[in-house]
């Protein structure tokens, strides 16, 4: 945009995370390395508190300084969304509070989805016999097409994984939205392996409902995580859970019109605040606020730049050394994460080819930070990696290719 000028290039940026320069850390599927300036947050915030400093408001401000950031990031209203733990507390939420009716349909992809997006949805069919609809996953990939195929009138919901967690390949949510519009069904997406390293806007995703946790691209902690809820869905249904942040005013200082009290008298707070139960995780909420700082400064379009180009390079070397790299060449599936090795050949976190198990064994001597998912290795890349740590993953690959007997 003529006028602005430029941010800080993204390669600037790990110059901020002490612990890039120490070897690869290929691991954002797992969690971001930690941020100086994240740590000196959170270090702030304990000293203050040491010292018997912070107030109940500096708390809440910050809580909210962080909403308004990652409310932002994604292109939502900071009242649409709401403070969870983790993106399995977000779908709960959600779910239970949604109406459900006798024949009520939820279409997905089991074979990929991370048991975040799975457990929730089989206890609903456990509990309320709502009807789970899946669709085979093709070869590591969610099949979109089939997944809209399979939408219909009876369908409620839609969910997937913006980036599955294995093996990591990004979900073409066009055939998805269109057929969600067509049936007026729900669309909801587990994003705990996109935002923050992968440029996510809820309007053009064209999403009901998003979930993450803080810990991977947020660049933050474990134990906190943000639920954007669409508005006007959010403040059509009634919470399931209700806490004193759930309502308006905490339940007691304000004032509320009688036109304003639907459900037994009780106001419930603006769009996805009303899920919010009781405190907060105020130490997540410093670092999420920091980590979000740090992603605007450099920006979302560049991030999601920056990953992909890495990405390309590290799938590409890897293709070029005759290694099976899930999906192929580059393609529209790529996007932070790379994974080497036959998709399904293993349980969550072993590999049961002898040859992955060799290779994982290498890189890990070598402390090339990675980690094994569904018998794959998964590397993931961020903002603190760059050209080097590709290519000394890669000539490590090369190494142990060389040193392994012929055939
Ligand atoms: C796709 C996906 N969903 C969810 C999670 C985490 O779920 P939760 O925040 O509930 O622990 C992960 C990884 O931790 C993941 O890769």
């Amino acid at each position: 945009m003529p006028g602005l000028a430029p941010g800080p290039s993204v390669s600037e940026a790990r110059e901020l995370f002490p612990g890039a320069s120490l070897r690869p850390y290929l691991n954002v599927g797992q969690r971001s390395l930690l941020a100086a300036p994240v740590r000196a947050a959170v270090r702030g915030f304990l000293d203050r508190w040491e010292r018997g400093e912070p107030d109940k408001e500096s708390l809440f401000q910050a809580l909210e300084r962080a909403r308004v950031r990652f409310a932002r990031l994604i292109g939502a209203h900071p009242d649409e969304v709401a403070w969870i733990k983790n993106v399995t507390e977000g779908f709960n939420l959600f779910l239970s509070s949604l109406e459900w009716r006798p024949g009520d349909e939820v279409v997905h992809c089991p074979d990929l989805e991370h048991p975040a997006n799975l457990l929730p949805w089989q206890n609903l069919a456990a509990r309320r016999g709502v009807r789970l609809v899946p669709a085979p996953a093709d070869r590591g990939r969610l099949p979109s097409g089939r997944v809209a195929e399979a939408v219909g009138p009876r369908t409620r919901v839609v969910t997937v994984s913006t980036v599955t967690f294995a093996p990591g390949f990004e979900t073409d949510l066009g055939p998805l939205r269109e057929a969600c519009r067509e049936h007026g069904a729900l669309l909801l997406l587990d994003a705990a392996q996109s935002v923050g390293t992968l440029r996510a806007d809820v309007r053009r995703m064209g999403c009901d409902m998003l979930a993450v946790a803080t810990q991977k691209g947020l660049l933050a902690t474990y134990g906190a995580g943000f639920l954007f809820v669409r508005r006007e869905l959010a403040e059509s249904l009634v919470p399931a859970a209700l806490g004193r942040f759930g309502v308006v005013g905490e339940g007691s200082e304000e004032q509320v019109p009688e036109t304003h009290l639907p459900h037994g008298g009780i106001a419930y707070a603006a769009g996805a605040r009303r899920f919010e139960l009781g405190n907060f995780n105020y130490l997540g909420a410093v670092a999420a606020e920091a980590g979000l700082e740090i992603l605007e400064r450099f920006g979302a379009e560049p991030v999601d730049r920056h990953n992909r180009a890495l990405a390309a390079r590290l799938a590409g070397g890897f293709l070029e050394l005759g290694l099976p790299v899930a999906g192929g060449p580059p393609g529209p599936h790529l996007g932070h994460i790379v994974s080497v090795g036959e998709v399904g050949a293993g349980a969550h976190d072993t590999v049961e080819d002898p040859r992955m198990e060799s290779l994982h064994r290498r890189l890990a001597g070598a402390r090339i930070e990675h980690s094994v998912r569904r018998g794959i290795l998964r590397f993931a890349v961020h903002l603190y990696n760059d050209e080097s740590d590709v290519d000394r993953t890669l000539e490590e690959t090369g190494r142990w290719l060389r040193s392994r007997p012929a055939g």
